[in-house]
């Protein structure tokens, strides 16, 4: 079975004027819009649906707050795609949609979506970089950017009461073949899809983090060609109003340059660039989370202000124990 990442993520929205704003100053593409919502995509075929949060059409709500009321998975065959659908059954309940997409829930009735998805991955241009001591780039200026134009859906984050985060990994792992990649101590877990290799392909953490006790949407990642790309986004949106969480930053876990925007349909929506890419070699890490979540950030905050108790380790341990057991 191969998951390939995100397909859609469909929202519900308390404001579909403010949201559709947010994701055009964002770069994406609007493909429609009219009472019922905003339909946007990105090169490779993904889609982000925007409808009023009242929209009947949107499944049950199980969010504290506004955000993605469905994650759509993209699946590589249809053969893997009816496997998968037999799985689900086994696991709990799953229904087919007259367009062909499967419907189920994970464990805390966090509705997911599954569907026949061929990403149309364009190839970006490289773009020589000039170090002190390494020139590739002689004679030319570097590329210019105006605008961001993400390129795909890199990932997506929820947050969870903490003592359901081991429910919530075990569906993943168990049932849809994701792997986990890193952990940070106590607030997350990182998992990649198994027909991905670009680090994490959601990501779960504590609810507590963020002032919440139930479940959250926390925030989609998309992904773009390079810090200037990134950045050129950034700048559009603070030029529209829009702000920003922690500014420009790099992680430690899975080296992504990252900026997190606020977004008035929920959560955040991140640019990310120079993500780690990882093969079946690769060992998860445990990380002190203060040590884990950035390298530097162009808005330190306050955990950063103090020098971590500890840092990271492989977690060099089969079967991986559970997230509550690390
Ligand atoms: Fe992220």
């Amino acid at each position: 079975m191969a998951i390939n990442g995100v397909a859609s993520l469909i929202y519900g929205v308390p404001n579909l004027d403010a949201a559709t704003k947010f994701y055009q100053d964002f770069g994406l593409e609007l493909d429609r819009r009219d009472d019922a919502g905003s339909d946007f995509s990105t090169p490779d075929g993904s889609t982000v649906l925007l409808r009023h949060i009242a929209d009947p059409s949107l499944p049950e709500n199980v969010l504290e707050r506004p955000g993605v009321r469905e994650t759509v998975w993209g699946v590589d065959t249809k053969e893997n795609l009816d496997a998968l659908e037999r799985r689900l059954a086994a696991a709990g309940t799953v229904s087919r949609d007259d367009a062909g997409t499967l419907h189920t829930a994970d464990p805390l009735g966090i509705p997911l979506g599954f569907r026949v998805f061929e990403r149309n991955l364009v190839p970006g241009e490289h773009v020589p970089t000039n170090t002190v001591d390494e020139i590739q780039r002689w004679n030319a200026n570097r590329k210019w950017y105006k605008r961001a134009r993400p390129r795909l859906i890199h990932h997506v984050g929820y947050t969870v009461p903490k003592a359901r985060i081991d429910d919530v990994e075990a569906f993943y792992v168990e049932v849809l073949d994701f792997r986990v990649t890193d952990i940070s101590r106590g607030l997350a877990t990182f998992l990649l899809a198994d027909g991905r290799q670009d680090h994490h392909s959601i990501f779960i953490m504590d609810s507590a983090r963020v002032q919440a006790e139930g479940i959250t949407w926390n925030h989609v990642a998309f992904g773009v060609e390079n810090v200037d790309e990134l950045m050129a986004g950034a700048n559009e949106l603070q030029r529209q109003g829009w702000s920003s969480f922690l500014g420009l930053g790099r992680h430690r876990i899975s080296s992504a340059i990252n900026y997190y925007a606020n977004n008035p349909g929920g959560g955040d929506s991140e640019y990310l660039t120079d993500i780690d890419y990882v093969t079946d070699e690769w060992k998860p890490r445990v990380w002190d989370p203060r040590f884990g979540m950035m390298m530097w950030s162009a808005e330190v905050p306050d955990f950063m202000k103090h020098e971590p108790e500890w840092d990271w380790e492989i977690l060099d341990r089969d079967p991986l124990p559970r997230f509550s057991e690390i």
